[in-house]
């Protein structure tokens, strides 16, 4: 099977791009964040506080998550339901923030991420998929941008919604969040020394897209 690790800070683009690169290429795409989401849900559906690691890590015996993919979509079930919706909702980001540092969350899901991999021609972003879940993947990309560019896109993506926002504690937010990410002890947010770093914050979504297709092209070519 032919993998490939998207890895990069929150706002980069990261999911657009492998989306859009997964249906150019004909492969699956999968977000791991949604795995995180659906552990945080299921926590909050429980009234487990999300940072009580002795509790979350006890939950996971209780709980059962499974993805499925459909028309280029993914889903994401949690104990049989459908909460593809419920991941999306503010709460669910902290509390997928939260579980993502306890060690037992990402041991937890780190089987059902290789599986996915071992069985299809994939394409899988998050954090730590070139570092720690797929280091053979056959192409790793370390896909960033500014921390102001950052803002700069969910601050229109934010005001297009209708929803008013500061673009100074959007910046700060991202600031913060960079930092929680890339010096938490287990599983931090750092390039795979094998990783190809993408830029994006002069390049628009279909660049990005073209960059990620031709990159493997180029990999497969180079593989004979
Ligand atoms: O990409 P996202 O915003 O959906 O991720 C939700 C949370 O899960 C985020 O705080 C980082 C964490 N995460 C992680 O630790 N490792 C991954 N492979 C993917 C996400």
């Amino acid at each position: 099977m032919f993998n490939i690790a998207i890895d990069g800070p929150s706002g980069a683009g990261k999911s657009s791009a492998a989306k859009g690169a997964a249906k150019k290429l004909g492969f699956i795409y999968v977000d791991t964040g949604a795995l995180y989401r659906a552990v945080g849900v299921a926590a909050l559906q429980k009234n487990i506080a999300t940072t009580d690691k002795p509790s979350v890590t006890d939950m996971l015996g209780e709980i059962e998550i499974s993805l499925k993919f459909e028309n280029g979509g993914q889903k994401v079930y949690l104990n049989g339901a459908d909460v593809s919706k419920t991941i999306r909702l503010p709460e669910a980001s902290m509390a997928a923030s939260d579980v993502s540092a306890i060690p037992a969350v990402r041991a937890f899901l780190f089987d059902l991420q290789k599986n996915l991999a071992k069985n299809n021609n994939c394409l899988m972003d998050g954090r730590d998929i070139g570092t720690v879940v797929l280091p053979d993947a056959q192409l790793k990309i370390f896909l960033t941008a500014s921390p102001e560019e950052r803002a700069n896109r969910r601050y229109k993506e934010l005001i297009e919604r209708g929803t008013p926002v500061e673009y100074n504690t959007l910046l700060e937010e991202i600031i913060q969040r960079d930092y929680n990410d890339s010096h938490r002890a287990i599983a931090p947010l750092k390039p795979a020394s094998d990783a190809i770093i993408v830029d994006s914050s002069n390049m628009t979504l279909e660049d990005v897209i073209e960059k990620i297709v031709a990159l493997t092209k180029e990999t497969e070519n180079g593989q004979g």
